[in-house]
């Protein structure tokens, strides 16, 4: 009877859930602070840690662009806005009430007047009900509090950037790091200290020696953040199958008279057809000599004719982005040097995949195409000797995703559930010292590769990438083939 108590509330609340039709597939605060726990786990004894939120950067006069959290910030917190810091404790403290504690929160203050304009904002209590932190405050209380940073055997914190200024919050990112700056006695590269004349208190608590480390956070969220949990493998695949789904469609809809940017917004039409809020960086469509410029975002080009087009999108679904590539013929047929390089691209990475196991690394996929490329650019007539050393394979050929399209790493061997690409290419400006027919062929195949103790598993599979299959696929028919606007003068 409990039991069945017990699988009727399960279904009630399931039903629950799927009626108020919000998405249930993000990551939950028992995530946030079991990567609390592990980053505790890694800190040094009698040490603090402290994370800024990402500034909020202007695009220009008063628009900003779109808002995106530090990722570091994000996969400790879930906190989503800016003006915030986090400061974890390697060991409990206790507060002057005699409270036990292990990390501070502090966040932007509620602010109904700001919040008409620019949505809600989580406050105290949001973070405490919905981030499940016990110890939130506002960002003045970090300008104003007493952690004297001088008592800790070491302040661990990343390289600060330059931009944080929002003159509409009174404690903004600006004064919470100078404050930080002051409190650790960091040499100022903004020397006022109180720049937007707000008279808010800078305590300036350690003026002996704080000893800071702004190197280790890196190396312990590497660790951290190269291997998946289940939560984020989930995000992750969706943001991968969400690419490919782009990528299909517009492999039907592509034809001659499209433009760059047509293409584009078709990818990122269906990114958001499928609930992807944002791309996991700027699209790249660069048809012909376009695609030679590794990341070309201008996407200006008027008609694609008869060039191949060089697509590397991404998807980011709930901040996991994916980043696959797909080089196809805007005619839907590859002419005969375009296939020749294509192909070579192709055996380049199914090498390159092949050697996506536990225990290589970076280098291994690397080797196993390049070698490949090298002997097939060779065998075209493109380069002289196997050996020599050209221009027309300029980058590396693997890196982590994750909530960074270039996710942090540790930079050593694969394991499973790390998630990386293999993405060889060939590029050949046009101008190239090789035959003019092969003047603006650039193909970059790019997949989402997840390690595995049973070796790769391509998680961007259902885009096609085979010449032949690509084909096929384009002669199919796509729901923006009945897309018809009027011409504008
Ligand atoms: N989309 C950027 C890269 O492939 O690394
Ligand atoms: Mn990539
Ligand atoms: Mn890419």
């Amino acid at each position: 009877m409990k039991n069945l108590l017990i699988f009727s509330f399960l279904i009630f609340s399931i039903c629950i859930i799927a009626q108020d039709g919000t998405s249930q597939d993000y990551l939950s605060s028992e995530f946030h602070q079991g990567r609390r726990e592990a980053l505790r786990a890694k800190m040094p004894a009698n040490s603090v840690a402290v994370f800024f939120a990402n500034p909020v950067r202007n695009r220009a006069n008063d628009v900003d662009y779109v808002y995106h959290q530090d990722p570091d910030f994000y996969y400790l917190t879930g906190y989503k806005e800016p003006h915030a810091v986090l400061v974890i404790f390697s060991e409990e403290q206790v507060s002057e009430d005699a409270k036990k504690y292990d990390e501070v929160l502090y966040v932007q203050e509620k602010n109904p007047q700001a919040e008409m304009w620019t949505g809600y904002r989580l406050g105290v209590e949001g973070a405490i009900n919905e981030l499940g932190f016990n110890r939130v405050f506002n960002g003045k209380d970090f300008l104003n509090n007493a952690i004297n940073f001088s008592e800790f055997e070491s302040v661990l914190h990343k390289p600060f950037t330059n931009d944080y200024r929002d003159s509409r919050d009174p404690a903004d990112l600006a004064s919470l790091v100078q404050s930080f700056k002051n409190k650790v006695n960091i040499k100022s590269i903004q020397q006022n200290n109180d720049p937007l004349g707000l008279e808010v208190k800078q305590e300036i608590a350690a003026k002996k020696d704080v000893n800071v480390d702004t190197e280790s956070l890196y190396t312990y969220m590497g660790e951290l953040r190269q291997i998946k949990s289940p939560e984020e493998m989930k995000l992750l695949k969706k943001a991968v199958r969400i690419s490919a789904m782009g990528q299909i469609e517009v492999m039907k809809a592509m034809h001659p008279g499209m433009s760059e940017t047509e293409v584009q917004g078709i990818h990122e039409y269906v990114f958001k057809k499928y609930g992807s809020e944002y791309e996991g960086y700027p699209s790249i469509v660069g048809a012909g000599n376009n695609g030679c410029v590794l990341h070309y975002i201008e996407n200006n080009k008027t008609k694609l004719e008869q060039d191949l087009v060089l697509m590397d999108l991404g998807a980011e679904y709930h901040g996991y982005t994916a980043d696959v590539t797909r080089t196809i013929p805007a005619n839907g047929k590859y002419n005969a040097e375009q296939k020749a390089i294509y192909d070579l691209v192709y055996e380049a990475q199914e090498a390159g995949i092949a050697a996506a196991v536990v225990g290589n690394n970076s280098s291994d996929t690397h080797k196993a195409g390049l070698d490949i490329i090298n002997k097939g650019l060779y065998e075209l007539g493109i380069i002289s000797s196997p050996d020599e050393q050209h221009r027309y394979f300029p980058h590396g050929t693997s890196h982590h995703i994750g909530l960074d399209v270039h996710d942090l790493n540790t930079r050593g061997s694969f394991q499973p559930n790390m998630v990386i690409t293999v993405e060889p290419g060939i590029y050949i400006p046009e101008g190239s010292d090789c035959d003019e027919k092969w003047w603006g062929i650039a193909v970059r195949i790019e997949d989402d590769i997840l390690i595995t103790e049973n070796g790769p598993v391509n998680l961007s599979s259902e885009a096609p990438r085979r010449a032949e299959e690509i084909e096929a696929m384009m002669k199919k028919s796509s729901i923006f083939d009945k897309l018809s606007l009027p011409e504008l003068d």
